[in-house]
């Protein structure tokens, strides 16, 4: 039947730096508090005239070249966001023209920040099913551009980035993506989420006044279910594979908060060293944090050839979901 493997990853984060000093400027918060509570010391932010597009076409430009094939290559160009440019056109689409692609299927998927482990499943099927041979999948966010700088519950915790995999067809049996287990929950859509902006309360001088277009989250909630999903997630691909967790060498999981991680970490009974954690330095990116985490630990060497990972992330929706990745070029 063949396999659909990780062929190569890329991410890239704009240059500006907000640090925890520079919102102790903007809101009653301190460094302090901050990284206790978060573990969030620095975020990214995608300056103005650019857009999440932009930051994903770089991304997907460092995937393929970290991959075998070229750009002409991608078959179908799978993007997890939930800040595009626009309405629409697709993010997808909008990255199809800056990589100079025509003619191939290209969509955006709104899972918020479990969106890549959606996207890698999407992909692993089109690809086993041998429709397709190379996917892009792509993830992308200006969470900035969603966030309220005067609302410190929120501001401390996003950043902007995107990160990208190449996903390709092996004849090689049970490699590559081995299986994903996603799931969610509509009746928690309003523990996160932005109230103006759809078809529900479109823009009006009202809506902007109240601050309506910026993100809303229950904070304590979230943390609840995001540790309880997340925990869920990995037993439940653990079991789907008869696997132990002893034969899991790296866990990738979204980065919303080190509690988070560490609660999930203690639930399973796998050690903190196990978890690939870049928290400190980009805090929450919705669906980019996994691809970003990916690449980085890919690229320092923490995933080794024949390695089993697991990849998983919580988000508005409330989503959630795991991969499970058998790590072979
Ligand atoms: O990708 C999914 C997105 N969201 C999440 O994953 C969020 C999950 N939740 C969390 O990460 C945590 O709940 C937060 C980091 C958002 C908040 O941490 P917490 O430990 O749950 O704090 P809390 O909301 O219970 O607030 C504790 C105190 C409150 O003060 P009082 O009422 O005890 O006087 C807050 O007003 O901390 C205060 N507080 C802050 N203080 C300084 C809340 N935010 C801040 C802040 N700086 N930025």
């Amino acid at each position: 039947m063949g396999s659909a493997f990780i062929n190569g990853t890329g991410s890239y984060l704009p240059e500006k730096v907000l640090t925890n000093r520079d919102l102790e400027m903007m809101v009653d918060t301190s460094d302090e508090w901050i990284t206790t509570r978060t573990g969030i010391k620095e975020r990214r932010i995608c300056p103005a005239g650019k857009c999440s597009s932009d930051l994903g076409y770089e991304a997907s430009l460092k995937a393929i070249e970290n991959s075998s094939i070229n750009v002409e290559d991608i078959e179908m160009i799978i993007c997890a966001t939930i800040t595009p440019d626009m309405y629409f056109p697709s993010k997808g689409c909008m990255i199809q023209k800056k990589l100079g692609l025509n003619n191939i299927p290209s969509f955006d998927i709104s899972a918020a920040c479990s969106g890549f482990i959606y996207g890698l499943e999407i992909a692993r099927n089109f690809v086993e099913n041998k429709k397709y041979k190379n996917i892009l999948v792509v993830a992308a966010e200006c969470m900035s551009r969603l966030t309220d700088y005067t609302d410190r519950n929120t501001c401390v915790l996003l950043g902007d980035g995107a990160g990208a995999a190449v996903v390709s067809y092996t004849e090689k049996e049970n490699t590559g993506i081995l299986g994903s287990y996603i799931s969610s929950s509509g009746k928690y859509g309003k523990l996160l989420y932005v109230p103006a902006g759809g078809s529900l309360l479109p823009a009006s001088f009202e809506t902007v006044e109240k601050r309506l277009h910026f993100m809303k989250m229950e904070g304590p909630a979230l943390f609840k279910i995001a540790v309880q999903t997340m925990t869920e997630s990995v037993l439940a691909i653990l079991k789907d594979f008869n696997l132990k967790k002893e034969d899991i060498s790296l866990i990738v999981p979204h980065q919303a908060n080190l509690r988070i991680i560490s609660s999930v970490s203690k639930n399973l009974g796998i050690p903190l060293e196990k978890f690939f954690i870049n928290i400190e330095k980009y805090g929450n990116m919705s669906a980019a944090c996994v691809p970003v985490a990916l690449d980085e630990a890919a690229r320092e060497g923490r995933i080794k050839q024949g390695d089993l990972i697991v990849t998983v992330a919580f988000g508005a929706g409330l989503t959630w979901g795991a991969n499970l990745i058998r790590w072979e070029k």
